[in-house]
């Protein structure tokens, strides 16, 4: 089916069309004109043959795709990016280890196994930990006037919370620090990191957490790797699968956050009225309405396992359908006024930590914890925070990021 709206040629998975803008206007037009768009793509995932993949924009259908796992399998590969273009069957069959890209019934038992760390008196447990952190981090960067709040603030939160989560220790940190700002940065060709240099970092991360895991499985602690792997009556994680979920941590819950946060700084300081209204009232629905507001994945993808409808249109099996929160989130059908930046929404069904299947965000919980806990601190800076240059986008097609954020304390 021709789309009127878009203009020839027009490849979502292209990192440069979300150069200066995200949500893309081209999803409201193929939310009105086609919802489910099929996008040909001559560029496909090497050894697949594929000629395109499926576009879902609407609300409902983004729900649909990610609550029917047995429809819209997740285990070819989440990602709907360019860089697919040129991996090898090897590496895709590596990702499988994530789970992620798992489907039941193998995800199934991963992931009640690995949620026994992420309940919610475990994450409560973090608060207080975490609080002195956020309050730490901002203290440090109003010493220097101004700064990037990227770097400065964003950063730091989400890396400590995971560490924290885990069990790393303090002399660790940094190492684990450095190879998951280099796995996430190799998309962009500005921040100098080599594909080849993200992938040793994955691999570099990936053993260290098999040892951890080995040494807890030997001497267990009170932490969370000894809760994985260690438990003995009820199912346990092996060293190499604890090694891929540090590893899928270490990128879901630490870019993901830091833009969050970093968006949410910006939306406040463009929407003064919001950021006052935060700053007397702290509304408990701000951090969800951040989280519609960034949408840090811009999109994840998911193959279908049969011949099917949606939305009107027939999906054939085989083919890659990538469900675009980043529309979904801006669905008029469900928000009123989604361009409004509004902290007391309510309710906000967005769907920035996912459709609600059975890959819903594990981490959400704790990221909303972060975000609350951090511009609380920020809140309490005085006389204020200002902005002192745009936001400097990084260079990716499925997370909506900002490398740079230069603001002014005081
Ligand atoms: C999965 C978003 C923070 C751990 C996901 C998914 C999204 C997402 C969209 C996929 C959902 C699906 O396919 O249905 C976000 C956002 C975050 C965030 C926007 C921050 C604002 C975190 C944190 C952690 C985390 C802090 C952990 C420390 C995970 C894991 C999965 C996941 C392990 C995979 C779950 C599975 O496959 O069963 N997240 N996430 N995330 N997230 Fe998050």
């Amino acid at each position: 089916m021709p789309c009127p709206a878009l203009p020839e040629g027009f490849d979502f998975t292209d990192p440069d069309v979300y150069q200066s803008r995200v949500p893309l206007p081209e999803f409201a037009q193929l939310r009105q004109t086609a919802p489910v768009w099929w996008n040909a793509q001559p560029h496909g995932i090497a050894g697949f043959g594929d000629d395109g993949y499926w576009v879902v924009t609407r609300h409902q259908d983004v729900k649909e795709v990610s609550t029917k796992p047995d429809i819209f399998s997740a285990n070819l590969n989440t990602s709907i990016i360019r860089f697919n273009a040129s991996m090898t069957r090897d590496q895709i069959d590596v990702q499988k280890l994530i789970m992620l890209n798992m489907d039941p019934p193998e995800h199934t038992r991963v992931r009640q196994i690995v949620q026994r760390g992420f309940t919610p008196r475990s994450i409560r447990a973090l608060e207080d930990a975490l609080r002195d952190r956020a309050a730490q981090i901002v203290a440090e960067a109003r010493r220097k006037d101004s700064g990037d709040f990227v770097t400065d603030v964003a950063c730091e939160l989400p890396l400590q919370a995971i560490a924290e989560l885990i069990g790393i220790p303090q002399d660790d940190r940094a190492r684990i620090f450095d190879w998951s700002n280099k796995m996430v940065a190799y998309d962009d060709p500005e921040l100098a990191i080599t594909e080849e240099v993200g992938v040793n970092a994955a691999m570099e991360l990936i053993s260290y957490a098999m040892n951890l895991a080995a040494a807890r499985k030997e001497c267990p602690a009170k932490d969370i790797v000894s809760r994985l792997v260690a438990a003995e009556h009820e199912g346990n994680l092996g060293s190499d699968e604890f090694g891929f979920f540090v590893l899928l941590l270490a990128v879901a819950g630490n870019e993901t956050t830091r833009n969050a946060i970093t968006h949410g700084m910006h939306a406040f300081l463009t929407h003064p009225d919001q950021w006052e209204l935060y700053k007397r009232e702290r509304p408990a629905t701000a951090a969800e309405e951040i989280v519609r507001w960034a949408t840090p994945v811009v999109s994840f993808q998911r193959t279908a396992t049969q011949d099917t409808e949606l939305g009107g249109a027939q999906i054939k099996k085989g083919q890659r359908v990538g469900i675009f929160y980043s529309s979904a989130n801006n669905d008029p059908e469900v928000f009123d006024h989604p361009e409004v930046f509004d902290i007391t929404r309510d309710p906000n069904p967005h769907l920035g930590f996912g459709g609600g299947g059975p890959h819903f965000c594990l981490g959400k919980s704790l990221a909303v914890l972060e975000i609350n806990l951090i511009f609380n601190a920020l809140a309490d800076v005085t006389p204020g925070i200002s902005l002192a240059g745009d936001p400097r986008r990084l260079r990716s097609a499925w997370l909506n990021g900002v490398k740079e954020l230069q603001v002014h304390y005081g």
